[in-house]
């Protein structure tokens, strides 16, 4: 069957494409992209108004599958992502078990293929059980098409088992990502260490203990030539440090969030354990500094983090809730609104941090619109406006820092392959 998306603003960073132009889509793939196509056979998806991206990739999403399904699983973590806008989500591997071993990578692929709304990509465990003493099957996993390894969730507290796994990965040209906050200055710490926890008078997980984690994983990237990706940076000495290794040439690369750009630690006021993450939501200055450095491209892509809860675990006592909250049908609003809305970043900048540099980093299909590609594609009306209510989440974890948010900005298809698989919010399958 043949689809023709029609009359939108196509935008394609990986060409420097951004042009009126129409895309015909034949067999899951785009066959023609060009002015006025007139193709009447096909079936017709109206664009007018509306900018037309390669598929956004999340590369850090939590599905919680397997052993945690009651706070998330494939197929409703998939109909959040493909409600948000992605086409392609990667999930992380602190599960129950951890996704640590050959079988479950390829038991999660073949799960995603058969209740995922989207494609589903898996992140393998650097350590067996992520317990930080012995590297798991890295290569096994890695063969049975694990895209990058990870302890997420955790620092690699130890250097020589780090120094390893990124020997190891290197050698199959894959990636590791790191949770860089380090242990022993982040225990017992609920937010940002800083003026607004003292007033609060809770534990501080200071921005000190990012720094330390980032610079040594950065040594053991320029020490063994291997490739280091920085999950979630968050503070202004990581992105200091990202910077000046680039520079030196280190293979490193970073992402960041919709939450540590767009919130501080100053919503932390009212006790929301909406508003608990790792790492935390910092001061000001730090949040500017990540703003700079997804502007110089020390800051290569966005991520949502979508770390969803059970509402039970999360109605409790700030210090006791579990960290994390859901981010994939929220986070293009949020990213529209702070980053495109006030001026600072233009949609090429945007959609290449949401698509073309995730799948270029990641070797992932999809990125990029241009004949012969797979035909993942959304639609986004960025001048949209909604208002975030958690009752409309296709994900079971309903806390969000974004609650009652005015957003602009809204993911209004999801095309899957050539599926359209949500439209006007509405996922189809
Ligand atoms: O806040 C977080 N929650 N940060 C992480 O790194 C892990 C995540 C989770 O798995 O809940």
């Amino acid at each position: 069957m043949k689809r023709l998306v029609k009359g939108g603003r196509v935008i394609s960073p990986a060409q420097n494409l951004d042009a009126s132009v129409d895309i015909v889509i034949e067999d899951g793939k785009i066959v023609q992209i060009g002015p006025d196509i007139m193709c009447p056979e096909a079936e017709l998806i109206d664009a007018a108004g509306l900018v037309v991206a390669p598929g956004l990739i999340d590369m850090h999403v939590h599905l919680r599958e397997p052993g945690l399904e009651a706070k998330e699983d494939i197929y409703s973590g998939s109909r959040a992502a493909a409600a948000g806008g992605f086409t392609t989500i990667a999930c992380m591997p602190n599960t129950k078990p951890v996704i640590d071993n050959a079988i479950l990578v390829s038991g999660l692929i073949r799960q995603g293929k058969l209740e995922g709304a989207v494609n589903i990509k898996v992140i393998g465990a650097l350590s067996k059980g992520q317990e930080g003493k012995e590297l798991a099957e890295i290569g096994d996993m890695i063969y049975a098409g694990a895209v990058a390894i990870s302890d997420d969730g955790h620092w690699v507290n130890n250097a020589k088992l780090m120094r390893l796994g990124l020997e190891y990965t290197g050698m199959f040209h894959k990636t590791i990502i790191s949770h860089a906050e380090e242990d022993s200055l982040v225990a017992e710490g609920v937010m940002h260490e800083g003026a607004v926890s003292a007033m609060l008078g809770m534990k501080g997980r200071p921005a000190v203990a990012e720094d330390i984690a980032v610079a040594r994983d950065i040594m053991l990237a320029e020490y063994t030539g291997a490739s280091l990706h920085v999950a979630h940076v968050s503070s202004r000495g990581a992105v200091e440090l990202i910077r000046q290794a680039k520079q030196r040439g280190v293979k490193v690369t970073a992402e960041v969030t919709p939450q540590h750009l767009a919130l501080t630690d100053a919503d932390v006021t009212g006790f929301n354990t909406a508003m608990k993450v790792n790492p935390p939501l910092r001061s000001r200055d730090h949040v500017e500094a990540l703003l700079e450095g997804l502007k110089d491209g020390t800051l290569d892509i966005l991520v949502t983090d979508h770390a969803p809860h059970a509402f039970e675990e999360k109605d409790v006592e700030f210090r006791y809730a579990p960290s994390g909250f859901a981010g994939l049908e929220t986070s293009l609003g949020v990213i529209l609104t702070a980053l495109y809305h006030t001026g600072q970043f233009t949609l090429p900048e945007i959609i290449r941090f949401m698509s073309a540099r995730p799948a270029a980093l990641f070797g992932l299909d999809g990125g990029q619109l241009i004949p012969g590609a797979v035909a993942d594609i959304t639609l986004i009306d960025p001048d949209r406006e909604w208002t975030v209510d958690s009752r409309n989440f296709y994900t079971k974890g309903k806390a969000t820092p974004f609650e009652g948010k005015k957003l602009k900005g809204k993911a209004v298809a999801t095309i899957v392959a050539g599926n359209l698989i949500m439209q006007n919010g509405e996922v189809k399958i």
